[in-house]
């Protein structure tokens, strides 16, 4: 275990109210492409051209086809790996009381984390743009592109595209935790995109310690951040769940 990581441990020990901002990163290791830096879906595709509301509005069978088709069968057989199954063993030790998430995967919940606040909306969830009838991703069919409602309207995911304001819900929450927090873990985010990347200034500013977990440094890097432990977020989380299990007496 390095000194980062044990000094984490302590960290997290310490704390009453820790709270996790991710990002794609956490993902990665779950089979889910960042958006940015090595493989990153914007390395392929312009976002603005696929991932903003004004593009998806002018063509949404383009969008459908070339970003959100990828999405889903990416996203239909993802698992949660080791750094979400540890950010819900933290939970159980009542050493986590939520997760904010850019991440709009739903893997958080499906590895048992109580309290998700999906600050980007969820893909888990398509509605109608003309009757704002609601759908289970896993329930439309694909052959139609774009998919339509029985009402004969196109349906969108229920995610934040570009140019789209954070539903007001995900904001307010994620701000009151952000300043609750005497912990944040900054977990596999490039803290490129704004509002989300403000929660840990919010958080540092109310006196929490910021914790980053990255193969590489961020702008919160030496700024925000009280330290950066670098690497891969599944060994990194795994490391930490399995040290304060043992410091709590319970079996790994
Ligand atoms: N473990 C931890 N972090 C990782 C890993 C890993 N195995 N692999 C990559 N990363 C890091 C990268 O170094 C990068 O800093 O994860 C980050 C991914 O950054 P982005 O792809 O920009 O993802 P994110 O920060 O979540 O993007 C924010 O941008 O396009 C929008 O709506 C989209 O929610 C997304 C938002």
């Amino acid at each position: 275990m390095t000194d980062l990581i044990k000094r984490a441990v302590d960290d997290i020990t310490a704390a009453n109210h820790v709270v996790a901002l991710t990002g794609a990163g956490i993902s990665v290791e779950s089979g889910i492409p960042p958006f940015r830096g090595k493989g990153g879906l914007w390395e392929k595709l312009d976002p603005m051209e696929f991932a903003h509301i004004d593009s998806f509005m002018r063509d949404p069978a383009k969008v459908w086809d070339i970003l959100i088709r990828e999405m889903k069968g990416v996203i239909d057989t993802a698992k949660p790996n080791d750094a979400h199954i540890a950010l819900y063993r933290m939970q159980k030790l009542g050493k986590l009381q939520s997760v904010i998430t850019q991440n709009v995967d739903g893997l958080h919940q499906s590895a048992g984390v109580a309290d998700v606040i999906e600050f980007h909306g969820t893909f888990a969830r398509q509605f109608c743009l003309k009757c704002g009838k609601t759908y289970e991703t896993g329930m439309i069919n694909l052959t139609q592109i774009p998919p339509t409602c029985e009402c004969t309207g196109i349906l969108r995911p229920d995610c934040v595209f570009f140019g789209e304001a954070i539903p007001e819900n995900e904001m307010a929450r994620s701000q009151v935790e952000a300043s609750q927090c005497d912990l944040m873990l900054v977990i596999g985010t490039s803290a490129i995109v704004q509002p989300a990347a403000f929660m840990p200034v919010i958080a540092r500013e109310n006196g929490a310690k910021i914790i980053e977990i990255n193969p590489e440094p961020t702008s919160l890097t030496n700024r925000i951040s009280d330290y950066l432990i670098e690497g891969g977020a599944g060994s990194i989380m795994k490391q930490i769940a399995d040290e304060l299990e043992k410091a709590a007496g319970h079996a790994k």
